[in-house]
């Protein structure tokens, strides 16, 4: 008999996730934005991949200010995705697969129409209700300069003034992102109450764990100093706070006392691999995206330092590792790896940057082979599976990410990652919504050639590679160490176990290691050799 995936206690150590960005995965109900009965809909198409678990990108109530981002109401599905019977009955269904679910913790800032946000404003400066968030009197004689100048993440200002009751301006709030994302104060006990009892909620309805959106943000210095020119570890007034690990000690304690125990899982951006590693320590988060390998060149040497900076910052700790190409808010690894500079940056996001795409695509094929190959949790950005290309040339006046606007119209913004997903068909929208109706962001018409119905008969698709790639990988021996093999310095290969990964990152044929059989590579091997911007997975003798 197979064993039941369910059963494994480890599943966080090694687990493929998939993450689905909701808005965007497919349409039931015909409104053009994606929603959790077309979510449960797909769920074979899911299983068929091969993934363990589905993180979902917020399904909250939300104005959608910043795409759900920006929660009014943590225990209610936005109507536009469905409703708490369709969110148990995915979590119940999904689990008949032996598939987990995660869900998305917003818990550094609040959606501007969260009840405590309009109570906030409706109450005198001073009051409880203000407590919970960051008011604070302006600078200047007449108070009309903000209190820091602290730059947000999505660009300009951090602080919008208030006005009121009688119309004269008042105090200024706090906003890490849009002004529509009032940040909440974490020394607050009723903001940490708060989130104790929303994780509950969604762990008593069977979810696996939770994803912790903008993890190293929640805490700030209460003086609000500006920000130094050289922070030292720990000093930065709003990053990797030395008091978020209580935090997250609280959390995994409530996480623990569940059966099975819950996983966290956090978003945290640090450049300083030992500070990442400190919220990996065992009575804190389980794991946490590996964006310095995310951001990474399609360079060997880049992508070696990486991965043994990763490995030796995790193994400090006790932590798995995660490998992350892509997500949301990022470049699609096809568009990235066919530009002159393979690394991401937010701040290099230009319209019209020139790509490759047939190029894009054959490393982004050799990427999904070497990450699948190394130890700890994958993650697969919906589409990625299909091979989908950033959507560069969406009409402006239909990009709805605030990164856009705030940037001057300068940043495109992340919504080319963001676009729904082709299902089948000649046309818009494929499958994602019902015929005639027009998807929340057009599609390219090129997609006909990369719908999932198309590629899932192609052995030579992407689809099918992930397909083949996700079920050899679950044959692996997931607590084999990587152990470098000789190669070329523009090649990399390693054996995890009775298995080898090469990848070939330089302009030469590269010749392979001594082998028994090949189970699987991203394009043709010609004359025994590997092929520049490719990679295969061998048998040892
Ligand atoms: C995280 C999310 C991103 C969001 C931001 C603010 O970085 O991944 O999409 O805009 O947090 O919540």
């Amino acid at each position: 008999m197979t064993p039941n995936p369910l059963d494994d206690a480890a599943w966080w150590r090694h687990a493929v996730i998939y993450q689905v960005y909701v808005r965007s995965f497919a349409d039931s109900d015909g409104d053009g934005v994606g929603d959790l009965a077309g979510v449960r809909a797909r769920l074979p198409y899911l299983r068929d991949l091969g993934v363990d678990a589905l993180w979902f990108t917020p399904w909250y109530a939300s104005p959608m200010a910043d795409g759900g981002y920006d929660v009014a109401d943590y225990r209610r599905i936005d109507p536009a995705f469905g409703d708490l019977a369709e969110a148990e009955a995915l979590v119940a269904d999904a689990l008949g697969l032996g598939i987990r679910t995660i869900v998305d913790v917003v818990p550094n800032h609040v959606s501007d129409q969260h009840e405590w946000f309009r109570a906030a404003l409706a109450a005198p400066p001073g009051s409880p209700e203000r407590a919970r968030f960051w008011f604070h009197p302006g600078a200047g004689p007449d108070g009309a300069e903000r209190p820091t100048h602290w730059v947000s993440s999505f660009g300009g200002p951090t602080w919008t003034r208030t006005t009121n009751p009688d119309g004269t301006p008042g105090e200024w709030y706090l906003h890490l992102f849009t002004p529509q994302q009032p940040d909440l104060n974490w020394d607050h006990p009723e903001v940490r109450a708060e989130h104790e009892s929303v994780l509950r909620f969604w762990f008593d309805r069977g979810v696996a764990g939770i994803r912790i959106d903008s993890a190293a943000l929640l805490v700030k210095d209460p003086a609000l100093p500006e920000v130094p020119a050289a922070p030292a570890p720990g000093e930065h007034p709003f990053i990797d706070r030395d008091g978020l690990h209580d935090v997250y000690r609280t959390w995994r304690a409530i996480a623990d006392a569940y059966t099975p125990p819950r996983v966290l899982v956090g978003e945290v951006w640090l450049d300083d691999v030992e500070r990442f590693a400190r919220y990996l320590r065992p009575d804190e988060m389980h794991t946490a995206f590996n964006f310095d390998f995310m951001a990474r060149p399609w360079e060997a040497k880049d992508l070696r330092e990486s991965i043994d900076q990763t490995l030796a910052a995790h193994a400090g700790v006790g932590a798995p590792p995660t490998w992350v190409l892509s997500n949301h808010d990022v470049t699609r690894p096809v568009t990235r790896y066919g530009r002159a500079d393979t690394g991401f940056a937010f701040a290099a996001k230009r319209f019209g940057t020139p790509t490759d795409l047939a190029l894009g695509r054959r490393r982004a094929r050799a990427a999904a082979l070497l990450t699948a190959a190394l130890p700890g949790c994958l993650y697969v950005y919906q589409g990625d599976e299909l091979g989908l290309p950033e959507v560069e040339d969406l009409p402006l006046d239909r990009i709805q990410d605030p990164m856009h606007e705030r940037s001057g119209g300068v940043d495109p913004g992340r919504d080319g990652c963001r676009v729904p997903l082709p299902w089948s068909g000649d046309r818009p929208p494929f499958g994602f919504s019902p015929d005639g109706v027009e998807p929340w962001l057009p599609q390219p018409a090129a997609w006909a050639e990369l719908t999932a119905e198309r590629q899932a008969t192609d052995p030579g698709s992407m689809l099918s590679l992930y397909r083949q790639v996700l079920a050899l990988r679950r044959r692996l021996d997931h607590d084999a160490p990587l152990r470098w093999l000789d190669a070329p310095p523009e090649v990399l290969a390693f054996a995890r176990g009775s298995m080898a990964c090469v990848v070939n990152l330089g302009p030469a044929p590269a010749p392979l290691p001594e082998h028994t059989a090949v189970l699987v590579s991203s394009g043709p091997l010609a004359g025994g050799e590997l092929q520049p911007d490719d990679a295969v997975w061998l048998a040892l003798p």
